[in-house]
């Protein structure tokens, strides 16, 4: 098997039945001396979505440890071996920041920033794939069930069924899939579909991302395809919907500590004891709407409708692809705007905007989600948001506001949130509104049913509902901890 330059000299690993593959792993860059190491929960779906499903499974984690150079040898975290892929500082920039996150990314999220192409950084796309291919070729033993993510690795699949035909290969794309006319914007749209068409599955958050794929894989290959079934020379691929979950019963047993509680207490008294407190927890990312929110915010200030002592803004931004210009210019324009309307509508020891942008560990976020009255959730475009989903698993009592575009994935599942579009300014204002001043009860009711679809639809779920996909036999379904 032919192997790239940058993984030789890597240290041959046990192999696994379970595979997964993903562009991070799911640990702290940084190994203490004594080589222990923790989990991380980074700030991000995909992390959050696997790491309580993967615990104590014996599975390996194919993935990038952060930085570049030689990859380290990581221990085994949790009983989850991990293999970490090496990239170089050209690999980093050419296609994480390159055609991940500055080519794809904005065709997969409505262009509502200008896609970018460059011939170098499809290049390095297929480099990385295909020694993310290898290392877990190297890894999987045989039979075994592979499970690659999002879009970061999307030529894996096909790379992996020639190096590794045995394999049963999965994919899931944690991101939305776009219409076909945005996705026949991408020069190398056919290798993109084809390389995706190398699994046995593939998985969506959405029908109509199963939908628009179906529709694309007659349009650009003229293949045969319904939404459920792609013919593909001898072989058939499934295709569906998977809507992502979280660890419904974790959040909330977390949100119900006595600990967790108080902190929360804290928390608001911390804030100067409003009436209310509205909350939002993105990365920052433009397809996150935090503009447009804060917008929405000071003009309810400006018209008199929120008065900054009665009502408090947090906003938790954590940087994300700091190096990718995009993401550095909304930085830029999210901290002078959070500046201005604290400037203009504050006072001393009274923000109007309590702006935050650290990590933070899951109790502190929990006692956030505890002390929102009203949490706003607004992007603009999101393949899911589980943010919106640990937010109602937190409300153990009920209660609170779940503000919820109508272009996030959680929408489908949620329609009981207050519904809004983010694009309609006066439409963001009156929702925001409208869920300040709700009636508690039908907060209440609203809240009620959401937990109960939350608690039927978590994470193992969604595992579950995949891998018996994957495997109609369901021998897959034991491969993972507490099935
Ligand atoms: P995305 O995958 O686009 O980042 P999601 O809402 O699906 O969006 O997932 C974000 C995840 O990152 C959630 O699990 C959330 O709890 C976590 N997260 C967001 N902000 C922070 C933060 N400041 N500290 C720790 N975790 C965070
Ligand atoms: O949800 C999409 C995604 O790219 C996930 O793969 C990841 O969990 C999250 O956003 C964070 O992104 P990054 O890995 O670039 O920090």
């Amino acid at each position: 098997m032919a192997v790239t330059p940058l993984l030789i000299g890597m240290p041959e690993m046990r192999q696994s039945s379970l595979v997964v593959v993903a562009n991070r792993l799911p640990i702290d860059d940084s190994v203490a001396p004594d080589g222990a190491c923790e989990w991380r929960r980074s700030p991000g779906g995909l992390v959050s979505a696997l790491h309580p499903l993967l615990r104590h499974t014996p599975a390996t984690w194919v993935g990038w440890a952060g930085g570049t150079g030689p990859a380290p040898a990581l221990p085994d975290i949790d009983g989850v071996r991990m293999r970490s892929v090496p990239l170089s500082g050209e690999d980093l920039r050419d296609h994480y920041e390159g055609f991940a996150n500055a080519t794809l990314w904005p065709i997969y999220h409505d262009a509502v920033e200008q896609p970018q192409h460059h011939r170098r950084w499809w290049d390095a796309y297929q480099r990385v794939n295909q020694r993310f291919a290898e290392a877990t070729a190297q890894v999987a033993e045989p039979g075994a069930v592979v499970w690659v993510q999002d879009y970061h690795l999307q030529l894996v699949p096909g790379l992996l069924r020639t190096l590794r035909p045995d394999l049963r290969i999965g994919f899931f794309l944690h991101v939305p899939f776009p219409p076909p006319e945005l996705f026949m914007q991408l020069p190398r749209r056919a290798e993109l579909l084809r390389g995706m068409l190398g699994a046995d599955l593939v998985g969506f958050q959405r029908a109509q991302a199963a939908h628009n794929f179906a529709q694309l894989v007659t349009k650009v290959l003229g293949l045969p395809a319904t939404d459920r079934r792609v013919g593909v020379e001898d072989r058939v691929v499934r295709i569906g919907a998977f809507p992502v979950s979280i660890d419904t019963v974790e959040m909330a047993a977390l949100a119900d500590r006595p600990d967790v509680a108080d902190r929360a207490h804290r928390l608001r008294h911390d804030l100067g004891s409003p009436d209310q407190v509205i909350l939002s927890v993105d990365r920052m990312d433009y397809t996150k709407g935090i503009e447009q929110r804060l917008k929405a915010y000071s003009e309810l200030l400006a018209g008199g409708h929120v008065k900054v002592r009665d009502t408090v803004l947090v906003q938790v931004a954590v940087p994300s692809r700091e190096r990718v210009s995009q993401y550095q210019i909304l930085r830029d324009r999210v901290e002078r705007e959070v500046g201005r309307i604290n400037g203009e509508f504050g006072r001393v020891g009274e923000p109007a905007i309590h702006y935050l942008t650290q990590p933070f560990d899951r109790a502190e976020l929990a006692a956030l989600y505890r002390v929102a009255d009203v949490m706003a959730v607004t992007p603009l475009r999101d393949g899911m948001n589980l943010v919106a989903k640990e937010y109602v698993a937190a409300r153990v009592d009920d209660s609170g506001a779940l503000l919820l575009s109508e272009f996030a994935g959680a929408a489908a599942e949620l329609p009981q949130a207050y519904l809004v579009n983010p694009h309609d300014l006066e439409g963001l204002k009156q929702g925001l509104l409208a869920a300040l001043r709700a009636d508690p009860a039908d907060v209440g009711e609203r809240m009620r049913s959401m937990r109960a679809y939350l608690h039927e639809h978590d994470i193992r779920a969604w595992a579950r509902s995949y891998l018996s996909t994957l495997d109609q036999s369901g021998s897959m379904l034991t491969r993972l901890g507490g099935g």
